[in-house]
């Protein structure tokens, strides 16, 4: 099947502009920086996983479904995106937050309530733990929907379906066209990987057109592992259903995660000055979780030699921005603090 052929809703606000960063690559002495501001997708805030809820919701809706359940973290920007979309096309959205319920609703989580999703919280020792219990749940309460007369769909963490990732094997498409609209050959695309199919669908677009760009994800956290293999496993699965032949290995996928910190979630010093020089230099909003992480992968893979200052480097601004307003919990006291000097 070719990519034009399988089914997708229209949401997002897509092609995203490839913009050059003037500012931050002259702070970072980097002549060709460029970003990809999917943080401008659109609905609810946008950020990356739209593009793959284009291709999810169109499944969801081929198989009649009026109730879409999904989890993720309680600052999770998958569930506020699907939120997002599902309202938009007139779908009820059940979640199921992994974590504690928060004394006051901030950041994505008031987003999501504002949308009118109907919200449910398992708290775990860990995020294993949770996203065993999270599944439990999404399945029973699915059963008592469906006993309601109605039709559910349910959507694993990040939408990382060979369906969802079709979003960003689009993406890779419309990136490679702008980019000789621009006149550039991209050696590096820079970006942070969580559940990895936006890593996934963007090897298959780049097999696609038989490109030789470097695609590097910044993990944000220890999870899903081994995280290469099951990254390589999942372009697979989606260059299956574009009956792709050859095959995806560990050797495709290169990702870091020399960047984590102490964890996901946790903040680092390195991403808060990202943040902090992204903000200052081009008025781009990056957030402490994904991108700020992403952003310090950059620079520090510039500054320890992996990246040549000379190379032409995308960064994928993959959204996320509404944790910014959940403040210290997510930047920590010492960014809130160096704020107020
Ligand atoms: C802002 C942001 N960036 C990057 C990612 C990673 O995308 P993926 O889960 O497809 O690896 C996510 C996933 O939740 C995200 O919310």
């Amino acid at each position: 099947m070719k990519i034009e052929e399988i089914p997708r809703i229209r949401i997002g606000r897509l092609p995203t502009p490839l913009e050059k960063l003037e500012n931050l690559s002259k702070a970072i002495g980097v002549p060709e920086l460029y970003i990809k501001r999917d943080d401008m997708t659109g609905i609810g805030y946008g950020g990356n996983k739209i593009r793959k809820l284009e291709y999810l919701l169109a499944d969801a809706l081929s198989k009649k479904a009026d109730t879409i359940i999904t989890t993720g973290g309680v600052q999770s920007n998958f569930t506020r995106e699907t939120t997002a979309c599902a309202t938009k096309l007139g779908l009820k959205t059940v979640l199921v937050l992994i974590g504690n319920e928060p004394e006051e609703y901030r950041g994505n989580l008031l987003l999501e309530k504002l949308m009118g999703a109907e919200i449910h919280f398992v708290s775990a020792k860990n995020l294993d733990e949770g996203a065993e219990k999270a599944g439990k749940l999404m399945r029973s309460l699915s059963k008592k929907i469906e006993k309601e007369g109605n039709r559910c769909y349910i959507m694993p963490v990040g939408g990382a379906t060979p369906i969802g990732c079709m979003g960003f094997t689009n993406a890779f498409l419309e990136i490679n066209s702008q980019a000789k609209d621009l006149d550039i050959k991209v050696d590096y695309l820079i970006f942070a990987t969580g559940s990895g199919g936006t890593q996934a669908g963007l090897l298959v677009g780049k097999r696609i057109v038989n490109s030789d760009v470097n695609i590097i994800g910044i993990r944000v956290g220890r999870m899903f592992e081994p995280f290469n293999r099951m990254i390589a496993e999942m372009a697979e699965k989606t260059g299956e259903l574009l009956g792709m032949k050859k095959s995806f290995s560990e050797k495709d996928v290169v990702t870091y995660s020399d960047f984590i910190g102490e964890g996901y979630d946790i903040p680092t010093r390195e991403a808060n000055n990202a943040i902090k020089l992204m903000a200052r230099t081009e008025a781009i909003i990056l957030d402490p979780v994904y991108t700020g992480k992403a952003m310090a992968g950059l620079v520090g893979l510039i500054d320890r030699g992996d990246i040549s200052k000379d190379d032409t480097i995308v960064f994928w601004h993959t959204g996320g921005d509404p944790t910014i307003f959940v403040g210290e919990e997510l930047l920590g006291k010492e960014f809130m603090e160096s704020l107020k000097k």
